[in-house]
């Protein structure tokens, strides 16, 4: 017996990619699209059912432009770097064709209709957070993230989950006057994807990381 159609369900975890240079940048997106992925995001779990997630949406012009300087400032030389060293990997060039997407996005962050930048609140961790507290914070608001970017994907939207503009976080504090004991954890640039059809990539296999019964 299955609950959803398999089909479906697992088209849908199976093909969620990250998408850069198939975002549509002349697509105008509706703040209604934005507003349901994220209703359906706010179904996502968290430690201690708190809930104690922020999203900033930024489709001002100016402001994605500031966000993409400060993206490129936290890149830094990484990207150029990566790709160069993808070059030299021996996995059929997969690597390489992240970093060379990974270096189109960067350079046209701006231009990507809407920046999400999920966020959460940090104002009871403790200074040298124990496993327990890293956890129970990032475990508390990437599910949502990722019911989100699972939510765009079923309405023919794409993102990317981005970390690199935190390098220089506090350049992006300022501009969106985030407040204190709230911490951004990614940007996700959103747009309509151009084609829909998305495939499964090669990963290792599950019994090289997979332990059962015990290590
Ligand atoms: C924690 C995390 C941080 C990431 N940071 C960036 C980033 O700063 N820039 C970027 O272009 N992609 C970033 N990515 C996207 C990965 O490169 C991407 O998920 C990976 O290459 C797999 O691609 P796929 O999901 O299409 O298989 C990040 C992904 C994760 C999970």
């Amino acid at each position: 017996m299955t609950v959803y159609d398999l089909s479906v369900t697992d088209a849908l975890l199976s093909t969620t990619r990250a998408v850069r240079k198939r975002l549509d940048l002349t697509r105008e997106v509706p703040r209604e699209v934005i507003n349901e992925c994220l209703e359906l995001s706010q179904q996502a779990p968290t430690g201690s059912n708190k809930q104690g997630w922020s999203w900033i949406v930024v489709t001002d012009p100016a402001k994605r432009a500031a966000l993409a300087d400060i993206y490129r400032k936290g890149a830094g030389t990484y990207l150029q770097e990566a790709e160069q060293d993808a070059a030299a990997m021996s996995d059929g060039g997969q690597t390489k064709r992240v970093m060379s997407s990974a270096q189109y996005l960067a350079e046209c962050l701006q231009d990507v209709p809407v920046h999400v930048i999920p966020c959460i609140n940090v104002e009871h961790m403790v200074e040298n957070p124990p496993p327990v507290a890293w956890a129970g914070v990032m475990g508390s608001i990437f599910p949502a993230v990722w019911s989100f970017q699972l939510a765009l994907r079923a309405r023919g939207l794409g993102t990317v989950l981005t970390t690199l503009h935190l390098r220089a976080e506090e350049d992006a504090v300022e501009l969106l006057g985030i407040p204190n004991g709230v911490q951004q954890v990614a940007l996700l640039p959103v747009a309509y994807t151009v084609g829909t059809d998305f495939k499964s990539v090669k990963r290792p296999p599950i019994s090289e990381i997979t332990h059962w019964e015990q290590w």
